[in-house]
């Protein structure tokens, strides 16, 4: 599409000129899932985010009331709770939640309110994980069956009122999916599988139940959690913030997909060059930065860039996984496929990308936010996954260079990405005049996604 024929379209039709990632994926001419060549996008609307949204502490406090107890979102993996009487504390802002696993089955998981029915306690502490084969409060000794039910109070003579059916500890549900274990505190929450949209037919091709968690770095962060996440949501800020990547990857023409209300999509292309170059590097000179430098690298007639990294990575990673990765397209061995899910996680398709993120109020501070990174490795053929790491946690001013096992490629675009979000923050704050963020009709589609839903939520 050329600047001239951009002239007469409406509002959302526009698009970078050049090969598009639709394109770009078909061009490889090998089998792709046909989910990764279909488009959905629809126009939403231009009016500016009100900044107020990322600073208002009434804003922040309608979300806990609003949202937060009534969405699905992922607490922590199976993984973390294998055994019987494992546990596992996931916090929002105000909200404490006790996972236990509470028998043998895939399905014995239970997630309870961390609070004690005596006077409040918290059951376990805050983002603690642990085994017991009993959930005894701390202060005064209650205690309850890991299924919930009344194990033991001290001195039950002087609380005549108490039944055991009155003083089960009240569930929270809890879903399974990708290996994922899913909570929302709503009863009369619609079921996570109806919730999920696109995931479980699109992630049927890459089962995110067969891996283990590699890495799991936690970094707090001097911004509001829809600001970081946002930051996540589009290719558009690569050519500012990750220059270094323009000769090596897509990012104007990346693709943007809404499927429904509560999940998203991007793919940008890796092995290809940004539209943003007037001269398009070779093809081998794009092999070479790929492979961190070198130019004595030679691309054979008919091969491209994508060719040559996808087979070179099928065969490494399959090696290293021990997995068969023959039927892999090379989009989905090299690009970046990223789903949202509503309101607070993405995850990555890729073997090559493997990320999972989750982003969350930290504590009660509307500026501040906890960023999860996931790195999940593909199980190999018959083994289960082993124990869950400890979280790395990092500061605001530690740099993601300095956490083992994270790529130090993608370590660099973290620190970059991570650098703008105070500025950004305090920069909302500062500003007097403008009162809202104006907002990109394609490139930056998800975030307004992301607002509309959150109103639906608000306003219910
Ligand atoms: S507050 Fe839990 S036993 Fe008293
Ligand atoms: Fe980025």
């Amino acid at each position: 599409m050329n600047v001239e024929t951009q002239k007469n379209l409406k509002p959302g039709e526009a698009r970078c000129p050049g090969p598009s990632t639709r394109d770009i994926i078909i061009g490889d001419g090998a089998n792709v899932p046909e989910v990764l060549v279909t488009e959905s996008y629809e126009f939403l609307g231009d009016e500016d985010i009100p900044y107020d949204r990322y600073i208002s502490e009434e804003f922040f406090q309608q979300e806990f009331d609003k949202l937060w107890p009534r969405v699905w979102q992922w607490a922590c993996r199976v993984e973390h709770i294998p055994e019987v009487g494992d546990n596992y504390v996931y916090d929002v802002g105000p909200y404490s939640i006790l996972i236990v696993r509470h028998g043998e089955s895939a399905e014995d998981i239970k997630a309870y309110h961390n609070s004690c029915l005596h006077r409040g306690t918290q059951l376990k502490p805050s983002a603690s994980a642990g085994n017991s084969p009993k959930l005894r409060c701390p202060f005064h000794g209650w205690e309850w069956n890991l299924d919930g039910t009344v194990s033991e109070i001290p001195c039950r003579w002087d609380f005549p009122k108490v039944t055991d059916e009155d003083f089960a500890l009240p569930e929270v549900k809890v879903g399974l999916w990708g290996g994922f274990v899913f909570i929302n505190m709503d009863a009369d929450a619609m079921p996570l599988e109806d919730y999920l949209e696109v995931f479980p037919q699109h992630f049927a091709h890459w089962p995110l139940e067969e891996r283990a968690i590699a890495v799991h770095v936690q970094k707090m962060l001097p911004a509001n959690w829809k600001m970081v996440q946002e930051a996540f949501a589009e290719a558009y800020h690569v050519l500012e913030t990750h220059s270094q990547a323009l000769k090596t990857a897509g990012d104007a023409n990346a693709q943007y997909d809404v499927f429904g209300e509560r999940t998203s999509r991007f793919i940008h292309t890796v092995g290809t060059p940004s539209p943003h170059l007037d001269e398009r590097p070779s093809e081998a000179e794009i092999v070479g930065l790929m492979r961190g430098g070198g130019d004595d690298v030679e691309v054979p007639e008919g091969e491209t860039a994508r060719s040559v990294v996808s087979d070179q990575l099928r065969q490494n990673l399959g090696e290293t996984h021990s997995i068969d990765l023959s039927g892999w397209s090379p989009s989905e061995l090299m690009d970046s496929i990223q789903y949202h899910l509503f309101p607070n996680t993405y995850m990555h398709a890729g073997v090559t990308l493997p990320l999972i993120y989750r982003f969350r109020p930290n504590g009660m501070d509307v500026h501040s936010a906890i960023f999860d990174i996931l790195v999940l490795r593909p199980l190999k053929p018959g083994e289960t996954a082993p124990d869950a790491p400890e979280p790395v946690m990092l500061g605001e001013e530690d740099s993601y260079t300095t956490v083992d096992g994270l790529d130090p490629g993608l370590a660099v675009v973290y620190d970059q990405d991570t650098r703008n979000l105070g500025m950004q923050q305090r920069g909302i704050r500062a500003s007097m005049g403008k009162k809202g963020e104006t907002l990109g009709n394609y490139q930056e589609i998800r975030i307004r996604r992301i607002h509309k839903t959150l109103d639906q939520y608000l306003n219910a």
